[in-house]
């Protein structure tokens, strides 16, 4: 039996599915009340006791659940640190108690972005508050024997909240702004899922990265992937991100990972 952390997440929701086709047993938790069932147990990490956890026996858990916005991570450094670091941790370290192996889902931003490709031999050096709380969680988790880290870079699905209004505006003709600079290495759901699968059950230690090939601007990204839709190719302007108000935030230059 395996367990997700953070059921409600896009990447859990998605391993959900997965899992209910090919039948393989597992639960996923969830911090919402109207949910919760024997399949849905009960976890939110701003509490460190899981009394619904107790009796069940899993082979491994995957850790999905986390405070994803990184703008929120810069703000409340502290209240994030104590979800993405210290509870996740807890947590871990129970689960290991009990013999499960487990799987930290990380990310590109524990990197500084100035190389691209980068390597999972290659020193961490994160740059922004979300990238130091995840270097931080995954030099804990790999303390534990039977863990590993799958680091990820931009996760693309078509029901992405920025792609459905892009997609939106564009179908009635009107005109998208995107980023000249900046960038991601976008990777689907779909191989994202698959690799969490594989890694679950082949249950090896160590650091994983999966990403798209290549660093694309948010516009050459928007480009190709509305290439279908009548006219985007004039719909889709050139805008930058360094004339924005979130400009006392770092991001890397390059998220690609090898
Ligand atoms: N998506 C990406 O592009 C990407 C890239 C790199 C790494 N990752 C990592 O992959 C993992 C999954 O990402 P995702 O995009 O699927 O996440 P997501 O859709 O943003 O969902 C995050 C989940 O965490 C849950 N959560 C937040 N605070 C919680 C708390 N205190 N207790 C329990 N649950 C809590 C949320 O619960 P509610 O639904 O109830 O709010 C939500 O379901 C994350 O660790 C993320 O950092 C994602």
């Amino acid at each position: 039996m395996y367990l997700i952390i953070g059921g409600d997440s896009i990447i859990g929701s998605a391993l959900s599915a997965f899992w209910e086709e090919k039948k393989i047993s597992y639960c996923a938790s969830t911090r919402r009340s109207e949910q919760v069932n024997q399949k849905r147990p009960y976890i939110d990490l701003a509490s460190l006791i899981w009394p619904q956890l107790e009796t069940g026996q899993y082979d491994a858990v995957v850790f999905c659940a986390a405070a994803t916005k990184l703008a929120d991570c810069e703000e409340y450094p502290e209240t994030t640190r104590a979800i993405n670091v210290e509870a996740t941790v807890a947590l871990a370290r129970f689960m290991a108690l009990r013999g499960s192996y487990l799987l930290f889902l990380s990310t590109n931003q524990v990197f500084d972005g100035t190389k691209p490709h980068r390597k999972v031999s290659d020193k961490i050096c994160p740059i922004n508050e979300y990238g130091r709380q995840k270097a931080d969680a995954e030099r804990l988790f790999r303390q534990e024997s039977r863990s590993a880290v799958l680091r990820l870079s931009k996760v693309i699905y078509p029901d992405l909240p920025l792609l459905r209004h892009w997609e939106s505006r564009l179908q009635k003709g009107q005109s998208i702004e995107a980023y000249t600079d900046m960038y991601l290495a976008p990777i689907s759901l779909e191989k994202v899922v698959k690799r969490i699968d594989q890694l679950l059950q082949n249950k090896e230690p160590g650091i994983f990265h999966i990403s798209g090939e290549e660093d694309v601007s948010y516009y050459s990204f928007a480009k190709s992937y509305f290439s279908d839709i009548p006219n985007a190719d004039k719909l889709i302007q050139k805008s930058t991100f360094s004339k924005t108000a979130l400009l006392s935030m770092k991001f890397p230059r390059y998220t690609s990972l090898q």
